[in-house]
């Protein structure tokens, strides 16, 4: 519910500023935030199309992470009133950088948090919103966006993760 208020908050400022938000790339792990983002999406009507970056390579326990937001779907949108009944395919999941697996950190992820931090002074956290960004990067590299695209990359925090990294991304506090 606090993502479903948060696309509420990011509706009106980009209705303030009059654009629309054609992609959001974020981090998706055990569904809430994938879950909330959908709902969000929906309730507030947004033109977006969701792109949420897999992290773990496992799935979380005996579920899938698409059953994990299916389920979380089902009961949001009771509560919400959204009437559109959730489906498999209306839950994207982008497996293309999980690899690794979960909490190791690659050049992909190290390279993602030294250049946001590098040209914007913004911190990623290795383990996720790292690799999410990098994910972002490389659709953006590979243009599978469509040029011209207003796209935009949610971060979710976990910036504290970034001390117990420290020695591995050689950063020096
Ligand atoms: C920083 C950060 N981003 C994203 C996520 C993924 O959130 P979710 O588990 O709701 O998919 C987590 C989960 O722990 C996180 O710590």
């Amino acid at each position: 519910m606090g993502f479903v208020n948060a696309v509420g908050e990011l509706k009106k400022q980009i209705d303030d500023i009059q654009v629309n938000i054609d992609y959001i790339f974020f981090a998706s792990s055990s569904g809430g935030t994938q879950a909330g983002l959908t709902l969000g999406r929906d309730l507030f009507e947004l033109n977006t199309e969701l792109i949420p970056i897999n992290i773990d390579k496992s799935e979380t326990e005996d579920l899938s992470l698409q059953n994990c937001v299916l389920n979380i779907l089902s009961d949001g949108r009771k509560i919400l009133g959204i009437q559109k009944k959730y489906q498999p395919e209306d839950i994207p999941i982008i497996k293309d950088y999980d690899k690794a697996g979960y909490g190791v950190v690659t050049k992909n992820e190290a390279d993602a948090l030294k250049e946001l931090a590098e040209t914007e002074g913004i911190i990623l956290d290795p383990v996720y919103t790292a690799r999410a960004f990098y994910g972002m990067l490389d659709y953006l590299r590979k243009k599978k966006i469509h040029k011209g695209s207003n796209v935009l990359f949610w971060h979710t925090g976990g910036l504290p993760a970034t001390f117990h990294y420290a020695d591995q991304l050689k950063i020096r506090m």
